[in-house]
């Protein structure tokens, strides 16, 4: 398709979308582009929306958050000067708005095309995603430029100019601000600070400890100034130029707005022979503070100064670099649209906007050495909950964004899971599941020990992404250093994942017993820990895990069945009535496991293309929450698509609601389906889940350990990859603790077996539990076969009381986000946050219409299911063999913690 016509198909089919919701007419780009976006803390967005009938187009660009009901501003204005006549292309008006054409969009670029008097504007802001250089890709900076061409075929005498105020450095608007401009040969630039900064605190969401910088080239017709708004933009529309002077009277940034600008004058001219660039940066160094879990303090420098001396140095690189960088963009913003292009016609656009929110979410920091230098192999990356909480390295949240870094750069993987996997094998933490982050107050990592109720969630998680970086990456080193947690999670999987309890909370918060989709990604995570036993040579434990997910899926799949077996339900043996976006699939096709029978897919592949439709902005969660649905789940299901239509259908409908205009906040992956309308996760790095369906692209590669089972303390680091990996493997013996595991580990087998007997009897009592069922033949208690139980059973799933509704039934936002909604609004009073929030009660589980299962629910196939369970569970039995029922010491303690 030509891109003229894909652009007519995307108008017209966002058209027959919005006509359903909206009768205006909408332009074909987002709502809320990315203008500025390269770190947690130098997010910076633009609102398109045209205020009035002549296409005016004039707003403040803002921080991503939401502050205290107002507009978050970052000052930022950008003036063009045409003969005697001054227009406005960036910020809200003091002058004549130029007109706005269009807006298009790459992976890296935000382009605007604009109509000034006489002369267009194409002003393009470039924000490089530079996934092979994490040099490059770590420094905080992000380019504005300005092409000017003549539209009337006569000359024009044309002056620019762009500035930028305090705002940029402080959520508090009085903070005390000083600055200094320092004119080189190469660049001329403004550094602008606080006068007391706040290490590693947030005000109203912005860092307060950070430097900001404004710089360009330096040449003959270059001017700059630092003093109030007014001055300075007056000085430039009156003149052309700027007076080169300093305005020394440090002050708060909002008293008479002190503004750091430069101007370029080009003469009279037809168009610009090259683009006039400005460059913008926010340092932050240390950019963490990471208690590390031998006890330090560690301040973490951010990664781009392994290369440079100082920011300076950097910056005036960077600043440089212009023309070879964009060219770089340029080919990576044609190499990733061809390949999605390939997949399905709506992706380009999507993903046009995922990469730079995904990448915007992080933070590629490096230790100091107490010699002073930085430790360049000492990489860890850390990344915030954007648009959520203060929450590092959200293990849910780095599951979502995760196959965009396999796609991209797997070692981005390693460095993200790295710190979870050094602090979670460290004595500091205990839980026997996998925790769910690495603190709650962002940039400081203190770790998190607390126990919580995500178990299979984020254990699952954790076991599937470390199998997915080692796959994709063949380093194995992750596998080798953490062995023994990683089984010890594998165990904690095998004792709770079959049939989970509603004290078991997925990703999106909700807690519904036996949840088929919950439970088939600890069925997943089970299968993928055999793969992790394999990469080490631990040939026991890969045929016991391997089995254990076999028989469990087995189970699975013949409870999680509605009863004319063409779709799954939301949990087992529930009213044919129910489902859920059974994402956690994804996991099967990423792994290429192939544990989940085809037809499966195949059937939800007809089923979900029947509750597509009449949803334009996609299907909801599941069938009791469908206010309510979410972008990065749509696509890891479209990744499970059997059929192109599919991924077609939930592709469009994501870019639907990221190419609408009513109120879809930034990229908000948590939303309204019906509306399109936000719900959380603005500007969440989540969003890297929009590579789903291209991660699945990826070769796979022989998985290398430094340390496998059999071997001693050698160590290869020839064996990892990716461009800062070499050599950072440290070779840790597996501890013994791990072995015996492996060889005892045969008892798990006999778990598996008692989590068949579980279900038999969930089974049992579910059934028993409706008055109008069947009477059941109480045969569970002819099953002698069954060896003593040695230690308690897991809990049987049950409902809980309703005390806990508000929690566990809910989709509120998480408990432990003591921050306002994400809502970036342009009228905070059109829709306050509250009637925006899914409300505990509009969302709790207790909507169900738990009694009243459809009558054809048939007694006589009810026993029928409930024989095959147990005979299904006598056969494993039999093949497990009694024998293996030894207890392994570490089950006792697996639990217990949960509750
Ligand atoms: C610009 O203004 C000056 C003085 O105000 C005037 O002499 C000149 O003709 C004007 N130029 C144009 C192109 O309008
Ligand atoms: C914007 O477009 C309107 C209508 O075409 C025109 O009258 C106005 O002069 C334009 N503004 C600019 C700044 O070019
Ligand atoms: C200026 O922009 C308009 C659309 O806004 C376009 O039709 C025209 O061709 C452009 N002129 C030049 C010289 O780029
Ligand atoms: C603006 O600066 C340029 C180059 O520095 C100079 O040629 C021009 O005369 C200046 N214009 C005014 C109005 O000062
Ligand atoms: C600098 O300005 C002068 C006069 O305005 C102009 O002739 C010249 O082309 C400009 N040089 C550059 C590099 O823009
Ligand atoms: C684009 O793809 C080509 C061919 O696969 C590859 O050689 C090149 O490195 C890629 N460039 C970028 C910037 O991703
Ligand atoms: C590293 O630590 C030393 C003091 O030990 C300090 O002077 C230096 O600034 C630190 N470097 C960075 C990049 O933070
Ligand atoms: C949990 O972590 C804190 C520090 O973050 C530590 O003081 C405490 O001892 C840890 N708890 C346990 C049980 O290890």
């Amino acid at each position: 398709m030509s891109p003229l016509l894909r652009v007519v198909v995307l108008l017209s089919l966002l058209g027959l979308v919005l006509s359903q919701s909206s009768s205006s007419n909408q332009p074909g780009w987002p709502e809320v582009v990315p203008v500025a976006v390269r770190s947690p803390y130098f997010s910076c967005w633009l609102f398109t929306s045209t205020q009035n009938t002549e296409g005016t187009f004039a707003q403040w660009a803002q921080f991503w958050g939401y502050v205290n009901g107002n507009d978050p501003i970052l000052g930022w204005v950008g003036l063009v000067k045409v003969d005697n006549a001054t227009y406005q292309w960036l910020g809200e008006p003091g002058f004549t708005p130029a007109n706005l054409t269009n807006v298009r969009l790459t992976p890296t670029r935000t382009i605007f095309e604009m109509q000034a008097g006489p002369v267009n504007l194409t002003i393009t802001y470039l924000m490089p995603i530079e996934p092979s250089d994490w040099v490059q890709q770590s420094l905080p900076f992000s380019y504005v430029s300005l092409e000017v061409a003549s539209a009337d075929g006569f000359s024009h005498d044309v002056n620019a100019y762009a500035d930028i105020s305090g705002e940029w450095l402080s959520g508090n608007r009085s903070a005390e601000i000083q600055w200094s401009t320092v004119v080189g040969d190469d660049i001329v630039y403004h550094e602008i600070s606080l006068a007391s900064p706040t290490p590693f605190q947030e005000i109203n969401q912005q860092a307060n400890d950070g430097v900001m910088y404004h710089a360009v080239t330096q040449g003959p017709n270059v001017t700059w100034q630092t003093g109030q708004d007014k001055v300075c933009r007056g000085q430039f529309s009156s003149t052309g130029n700027l007076t080169n002077s300093l305005d020394t009277n440090f002050r708060p940034l909002s008293t008479n707005f002190p503004v750091f600008a430069f101007a370029v004058s080009l003469g009279p001219i037809k168009s610009t022979a090259a683009p006039i660039v400005w460059s913008l940066g926010y340092v932050r160094n240390p950019a963490i503070q990471h208690s590390t879990p031998s006890g330090d303090t560690q301040l973490r420098a951010p990664f781009f100064l392994t290369q440079y001396s100082s920011v300076v140095d950097a910056m005036t690189s960077f600043v440089m670099n212009y023309p070879t960088t964009s060219q770089r963009a340029s080919e990576f913003d044609q190499n990733l649209t061809q390949a999605a292009t390939n997949i399905s016609s709506q992706y380009a656009g999507i993903l046009s906007l995922a990469p730079r929110v995904a990448f915007g979410g992080l933070d590629i920091t490096v230790s100091n050495g107490t010699d002073g230098q930085l430790n360049a192999s000492d990489v860890k990356t850390f990344m915030k909950d954007m648009g959520n909480s203060r929450r590092v390295n959200p293990v849910e949240v780095l599951y979502q964004a995760f196959p965009m870094y396999l796609y991209l750069n797997a070692s981005f993987a390693k460095s993200l899971l790295s710190p979870l996997f050094e602090y979670q094998d460290s004595a500091l933490y205990h839980n026997s599941y996998a925790a769910k982050d690495l603190g709650t107050n962002y940039p400081v990592v203190a770790g998190d020990n607390q126990t919580h109720n995500e178990g299979v969630e984020q254990t699952g998680n954790m076991l599937i992404m470390t199998l997915a970086h080692a796959r994709i990456s063949g380093d194995g080193s992750l596998i080798s250093e953490h062995y023994g947690l990683l089984k010890t999670w594998a165990d904690y999987l095998i004792n709770n994942t079959l049939a989970p309890t509603n004290d078991q909370q997925s990703a999106d918060g909700e807690g519904i017993a036996n949840s088929t989709n919950l439970s088939v990604k600890g069925i997943i995570a089970i299968r993928a820990m055999s793969e992790l036993s394999r990469a080490v040579g631990d040939t026991d434990s890969v045929e016991l895990y391997s089995r254990q997910a076999s028989a469990f899926i087995a189970t699975w799949k013949s409870l999680a069945l509605s009863s004319d077996q063409q779709h799954l339900l939301l949990d087992y043996g529930d009213s044919d009535a129910t489902w859920s976006l059974a994402y956690n699939l994804y996991a099967d096709r990423l792994l290429d496991l192939n544990l989940v029978d085809p037809s499966i897919y195949q059937k939800q592949t007809t089923f979900y293309q029947s509750i597509a439709a009449g949803h334009a902005f996609g299907p909801p969660l599941d069938s009791n929450h469908t206010d309510v649905t979410n972008a990065a789940w749509l696509l890891f299901t479209s990744a499970t698509a059997s059929n192109e239509t599919l991924t077609e259908t939930l592709t469009t409908a994501v870019w639907n609601h990221i190419f609408n205009h009513v109120d879809g906040g930034i990229l908000s992956t948590t939303y309204d389906p019906v509306q399109g309308q936000l719900s959380s996760g603005s500007a969440s790095p989540g969003n890297g889940a929009m590579f789903a369906p291209l991660a699945l692209s990826m070769q796979n590669t022989t998985i290398s350990v430094s340390a496998p089972l059999s071997a001693t303390s050698g160590t290869d680091p020839s064996t990892t990859t990716g461009p800062l990996d070499s050599g950072t493997t440290k070779s840790k013996h597996l501890d013994v603790s791990a072995i015996i595991g492996g060889v005892i580990g045969g008892v798990i087998g006999g778990v598996c077996a008692l989590g068949l007997l579980i279900t038999a009897l969930l089974v049992w009592r579910r059934k028993s539990r409706q008055p109008e069922q069947l009477v059941v033949e109480p045969f569970i208690h002819r099953t002698p076969v069954l060896p003593p139980l040695l230690h308690p059973p897991p809990p049987l799933p049950q409902q809980q009381p309703d005390s806990k509704e508000s929690i566990v039934g809910s989709l509120s936002p998480r408990p432990d986000s003591g921050e306002p909604p994400s809502t970036l609004r342009r009228n905070p009073d059109s829709i306050t946050p509250a009637s925006s929030q899914p409300t505990a009660s509009s969302r709790s589980r207790s909507n169900r219409s738990r009694g009243s299962r459809p009558s054809g629910s048939n007694s006589r196939s009810d026993v029928r299911e409930l024989r095959d369970e147990v005979e299904n569970l006598r056969r494993v039995m039999q093949e497990l063999g009694v024998d293996r029922l030894a207890p392994p010491p570490e089950y006792t303690s697996a639990r217990d913690s949960v509750t």
